[in-house]
C-alpha cells in the first residue's frame, strides 16, 4: 500500500531484480485503474494484482472489505489469506472477492469511493438544512442521525456523522463540527470515478455533484466574497421540512446514488469486456468498508434478481422510492426556495425526473443539431425523412 502514481511504477522498478516468476507483488493502494491496467500488462518478470481495500484503520485492525482484480490462479493462491483478514459480513461471509482482471479491483474501488463522496455529500447537505434551515445544535443534530442509524439509513457513515456532530472541542470552545473548517480535502479517487463515467458515457450525477461540492468547499475566499456581495443566503425554513422529511430524502438519495454506480459498472464491464459480479459487489460492501450499510444487502438480492436492470426498477427500491421520493421533492424545493444547497440530492432527484420520462426533451436538442450541422434525426413514425425543412432539398 504505496502512495498511488509514481511511487508504485518506483516500487515495481525496485523489486525487479529481486523477484522471480512465482513471486507475487499486491498494489493494494488506491491506483487508478488504468495504471493497474497498463502494469498487469507490462510483462512484469513476476506476478502482480491490483487489489481495492476498503476501510481504513478501523479496516487496517479488524477487516477491511477487499476487492481484487488479477489472475483468477493468482486469487487462488492468496484468496485463503485474504478472506482470513477481510470483514465478515452477518452471514460469515468474508467481504473479499476476485472480481474481473487487471484493474478490474481498483475500478470497483474507485466507484466505491466516489459513492463514499456522495454518501457523505448527502449527509452534509441534510446537516446543512438542520444547521441553516431549522437552527438546530450540533448535538441535536447528532442525535437525528443517530436515530436514523437505527433504520434504513443504518450505515457507517450515518454512524459516524452522529458521533462527529455529538463531539465537543477538547480545547473547550463547544461543539467541535461548529470549528471545523468547511474546505473538503480529497485525494483524486472520487475525481477519478467521474472522470471515467464522462469517459463511459455512464450518467453519476450523483457522484459528480458530490465531487463538485467538494470543489466548491475548498473555494473559501471566493464564497465569502460571495457571500459579502448576494447576501447570506440560507433563510429558515420555519417548519416546512421535518426530521422525518430529511431521513426519507437521504433514504431516496442514497438509493439513487447507488443505481447510477452499479449501472455504470455495468457499463464498465461491456466496455472492458469484464463480467463484473453486481451482487458480488454488493456482497463485498456490506462490511469492513467505509459504505458499509444495511442496505446492501437489499441491493445485492435485488441486483441477484435480475444484474443488468437497473437497480430504481427493480420491485424493493421502486417501492421504497415511491414512499420516499415525495420527501425529497419537498427537501430539494425547499431548498431552491429558501438558499440551501443540495447538489447531490437534487442531481439524484432531476435523474430520477428524466428516468421516468418516456418522452424527453432531447427531439429539441436533435432538431437544433440537424438544423446548423445537419446531424439528422430519428422520426418517432420511422419514416425515412432525417432532415428538417431547413436543410437543401
Ligand atoms: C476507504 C477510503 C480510502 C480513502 C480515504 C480518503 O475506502 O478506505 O475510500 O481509500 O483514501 O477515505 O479519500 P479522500 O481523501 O479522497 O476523501
Amino acid at each position: 500500500m504505496v502512495p498511488a502514481g509514481q511511487p508504485v511504477d518506483d516500487q515495481l522498478a525496485a523489486l525487479s531484480p529481486l523477484l522471480g516468476p512465482d513471486d507475487l507483488v499486491i498494489d493494494a493502494g488506491n491506483a487508478n485503474f488504468h495504471d493497474t491496467n497498463r502494469r498487469a500488462r507490462a510483462g512484469l518478470p513476476f506476478r502482480f494484482m491490483g487489489i481495492g481495500v476498503s476501510g481504513g484503520e478501523d479496516g487496517a485492525r479488524h477487516g477491511p472489505a477487499i476487492m481484487a482484480g488479477g489472475d483468477p490462479a493468482d486469487w487462488a493462491r492468496i484468496a485463503p489469506v485474504l478472506q482470513a483478514i477481510a470483514a465478515r459480513a452477518e452471514d460469515g461471509t468474508p467481504c473479499a472477492a476476485h472480481l474481473g482482471p487487471d484493474g478490474a479491483g481498483h475500478f470497483v474501488k474507485a466507484v466505491h469511493n466516489g459513492i463514499e463522496y456522495a454518501d457523505m455529500q448527502m449527509i452534509a447537505e441534510v446537516y446543512g438544512v438542520m444547521r441553516d434551515g431549522m437552527g438546530l445544535p450540533a448535538a441535536a443534530i447528532g442525535d437525528a442521525f443517530a436515530r436514523w442509524n437505527t433504520g434504513p439509513l443504518q450505515s457507517y457513515l450515518v454512524e459516524i456523522a452522529a458521533t462527529v456532530a455529538t463531539a465537543t472541542d477538547p480545547a473547550g470552545s463547544g461543539p467541535l463540527l461548529d470549528i471545523i473548517v468547511d474546505a473538503a480535502g480529497q485525494k483524486g479517487t472520487g475525481r477519478w470515478t467521474a472522470i471515467e463515467a464522462q469517459n463511459l458515457a455512464a450518467p453519476i450525477p450523483v457522484i459528480e455533484a458530490a465531487v463538485m461540492a467538494r470543489n466548491v468547499s475548498a473555494r473559501r475566499a471566493e464564497r465569502a466574497a460571495g457571500e459579502a456581495l448576494f447576501g447570506l443566503a440560507p433563510q429558515p425554513l420555519h417548519g416546512t421540512l421535518d426530521e422525518r422529511d430529511l431521513e426519507q430524502a437521504l433514504i431516496a438519495g442514497k438509493i439513487l446514488c447507488y443505481a447510477q454506480g452499479f449501472a455504470m459498472m455495468t457499463a464498465a464491464a461491456g466496455e472492458f469486456g469484464w463480467s463484473l459480479d453486481l451482487p458480488a459487489i454488493a456482497r463485498v460492501w456490506r462490511a469492513g468498508c467505509i459504505i458499509r450499510s444495511a442496505m446492501l444487502n437489499d441491493m445485492a438480492t435485488a441486483l441477484a434478481q435480475d444484474p443488468t436492470r437497473n437497480l430504481i426498477l427493480s420491485e424493493f427500491f421502486a417501492d421504497h422510492l415511491r414512499r420516499s421520493l415525495p420527501a425529497l421533492r419537498r427537501t430539494v424545493a425547499a431548498g431552491a426556495t429558501h438558499g440551501l444547497a443540495l447538489p447531490a440530492l437534487g442531481a439524484g432527484l432531476a435523474w430520477f425526473d428524466m428516468m421516468r420520462t418516456a418522452r424527453g426533451t432531447a427531439n429539441m436538442i436533435q432538431g437544433q443539431r440537424d438544423f446548423f450541422g445537419l446531424h439528422g434525426f430519428e422520426r418517432l413514425d420511422g419514416r425515412a425523412l432525417p432532415h428538417g425543412p431547413w436543410a437543401a432539398p
